[in-house]
């Protein structure tokens, strides 16, 4: 053979193991596979072409063994390529990934932490016999302030405490309104849970938001006294804060309710003894309370001589804020999904 068609054949050799080795690189990635076979096979350009193309120069011996060791390269780089390709297309959706990792746990979304914390409330007070409803948060000023009995110009009506939508309109600022809608909607016995969004002039800061959130609870039927209110409250905030908590009423006012109550339970936090989530009194505010005024019935027509009832109005953002060790009221309304994922189990 002579030196020229030797070095052919060497450089054929040397192609083919070249072109192995990128075909088994790029197993993974279909394009440079196909631009493999256009570098090596193409019929215009290719390199393993180009060098057949020597073979009419060559005398006829080592025409005949070029030809042949050329023949078979190409057939084994396009069996190759073959085999590289039909691998990949068995499993399109795998190309590139790692099949030995993991599964993800599925992202299923999460409940709000007020969510939780109205759904735990309510599931406590059911076993009481109290059944949840919803209302409006657009409210007529009737059904917020009047029938409620609050008097013609109470500072709460003011529209510097109040968002107002046009005259005799506003976002509610209580849950309260609700109390009237259900008594004028349904005759007594009355008992319900009213979770919902409320809206009042305040400041955006770490402890206070222009929409917070409160659950009310309105009990009316015959013979319905402040024992059963005590013993509602109490038997709640044991099975909501802890068996061991004490609960106080202080004397209070509302124009919807008389007598009234704020109602305070011994710190979850130090068990009473002070710490700063208390302020060092060993109490804490947990929500206002009393028995409804006879002036709401007859403004609702619920009969007063026949009828009495209890009521109490409890804010959520701070419940969900000690129940879940929340530092700042702004986390409950932004939106981030840092912090909300954190909810996920406890969906
Ligand atoms: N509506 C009162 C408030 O927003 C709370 C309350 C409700 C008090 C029911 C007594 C009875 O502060």
């Amino acid at each position: 053979m002579s030196a020229k068609a030797a070095d052919l054949v060497a450089a054929l050799a040397g192609l083919e193991r070249e072109a192995e080795e990128r075909i088994h690189a790029a197993a993974r990635d279909g394009e440079a596979l196909q631009r493999l076979r256009t570098e090596y096979l193409g019929r215009k350009a290719g390199r393993v072409t180009g060098i057949l193309r020597e073979l009419p120069a060559l005398p006829p011996e080592a025409r005949r063994e070029l030809g042949q060791a050329g023949n078979q390269a190409k057939a084994r780089l396009e069996q190759l390529l073959a085999e590289a390709e039909a691998a990949l297309a068995a499993r399109p959706a795998a190309a590139g990934a790692d099949l030995t990792m993991p599964a993800r746990r599925q992202w299923r979304g999460a409940l709000h932490p007020v969510t939780l914390v109205v759904d735990e409330i309510c599931d406590i007070f059911r076993e009481l016999g109290l059944t949840r409803v919803v209302g409006p948060e657009a409210e007529s000023e009737r059904n917020n302030f009047t029938a409620l009995n609050f008097p013609p110009g109470h500072p709460a009506l003011d529209a510097q405490d109040s968002f107002y939508l046009g005259p005799g309109a506003l976002l509610r600022t209580h849950t309260s309104p609700v109390q009237v809608r259900v008594m004028e909607a349904y005759r007594p016995p009355i008992r319900v849970t009213i979770p919902g969004r409320c809206y009042r002039r305040d400041p955006f800061d770490a402890s206070h938001s222009p929409v917070f959130h409160q659950v009310e609870g309105l009990v009316v039927d015959e013979g319905i006294n402040l024992v059963d209110l005590k013993a509602a409250i109490t038997f709640f905030a044991r099975r909501f804060l802890s068996p061991g908590v004490t609960v106080r009423f202080r004397p209070s006012f509302f124009p919807f309710t008389e007598p009234s109550a704020e109602v305070d339970v011994s710190c979850p936090q130090c068990d009473g003894s002070g710490c700063p989530v208390c302020k060092h009194t060993g109490f804490m505010e947990l929500l206002g309370a009393g028995m409804v005024d006879p002036a709401v019935f007859e403004a609702v027509g619920v009969d007063p001589e026949r009828f009495t009832g209890w009521a109490f109005g409890m804010g959520l953002d701070r419940a969900a804020m000690i129940r879940y060790g929340i530092p700042d009221i702004r986390m409950l309304f932004e939106a981030d999904m840092r912090f909300h994922a954190q909810f996920v189990d406890a969906a």
